[in-house]
């Protein structure tokens, strides 16, 4: 590309004439036939805006608040797994990024730099999201981690109990290289008999009976105030206050997930309507 890009198409063409096709397709890629991935994109565009005219916007705020932090624009930088896939600095830069821009970052689970590299390379409001796994004392040992590294809320993820079936992974059989938080916790490699190494590392050690009732375990392990991210019906949202979250995180994971579900725009308003004024959500 020879001009600067100026906007998220442009950035992403030219992310896929940079990067080998292996992590340029796991980065853009949904699941099966990205249906809800596609829709994500199109339920935005189907949202119009109705504008009022003569206001005097001459000077703006967007300035807003997550769980009492204040942020710059009610923007937050949700958790994406192997950042140095695509950048040597990996969550580093983006923790700089999130700290320049006075905003929250999410730091995955599965992230490429350790969540102690990233909590001491900034101060950016972090917020640490967390896997279940099978072993149970190897999630509680990220969340006490978390905690002592100064990370201010655990964002569980509930949509992944297994890994939705990303087909392009599948077919350039995604290497998945060494996960530092999970260093010396989890075997440095997952053999994934000819498919995707994601998916081998997701079946051999997500725990698909977390459930409800494991919130409450998940309370007695840490003080740090928890948000819930996967919700997507009124049922789920009602759910969460029930089990005591501290806010729900609205998402179907970018359509990499369960594809043929709702866009996540487009839920938005049933959920808040549901729990309003209760618990915050964020979309
Ligand atoms: C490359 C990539 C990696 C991701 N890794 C994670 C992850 O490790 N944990 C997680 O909870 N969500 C992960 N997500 C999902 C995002 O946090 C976010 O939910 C999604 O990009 C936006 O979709 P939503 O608006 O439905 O939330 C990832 C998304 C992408 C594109």
């Amino acid at each position: 590309m020879e001009e600067e890009p100026v906007n998220i198409n442009e950035f992403r063409e030219l992310a896929r004439q940079s990067l080998p096709k292996m992590y340029y397709d796991f980065y853009a890629g949904g699941a099966e036939d990205q249906y809800t991935l596609k829709e994500n994109e199109e339920a935005f565009h189907r949202i119009t805006i109705r504008p009022r005219i003569l206001r005097d916007v001459s000077g703006i705020d967007l300035s807003t608040t997550v769980l009492g932090y204040k942020i710059s624009m009610p923007v937050m930088i949700a958790p994406t797994s192997m950042q140095k896939l695509a950048n040597p600095e990996g969550e580093i830069a983006t923790a700089r990024a999130a700290s320049t821009c006075g905003t929250i970052m999410v730091l995955s689970t599965s992230s490429s730099c350790s969540l102690e590299e990233v909590a001491s390379c900034c101060n950016a409001i972090r917020f640490f999201q967390l896997y279940v796994y099978k072993r149970r004392d190897l999630s509680a040992k990220l969340v006490q981690r978390a905690e002592n590294n100064g990370y201010r809320a655990v964002v569980v993820t509930v949509d992944s109990p297994r890994l939705g079936r990303r087909e392009a992974d599948i077919k350039n059989k995604l290497d998945v290289p060494p996960l530092k938080n999970l260093e010396g916790l989890l075997p440095n490699k997952f053999i994934s008999e000819g498919g995707s190494g994601l998916e081998a590392l997701a079946s051999g050690t997500l725990d698909a009976s977390f459930c409800w009732e494991d919130i409450t375990w998940l309370k007695s392990i840490t003080n740090l105030p928890i948000l819930i991210k996967g919700v997507l019906t009124r049922e789920d949202a009602i759910k969460s206050l029930e089990v005591g979250v501290a806010g729900i995180i609205v998402s179907n994971h970018g359509g990499r997930q369960l594809d043929y579900s709702l866009a996540t725009i487009s839920v938005l308003e049933e959920v808040v309507l549901a729990v309003r004024g209760k618990v915050p959500c964020f979309c």
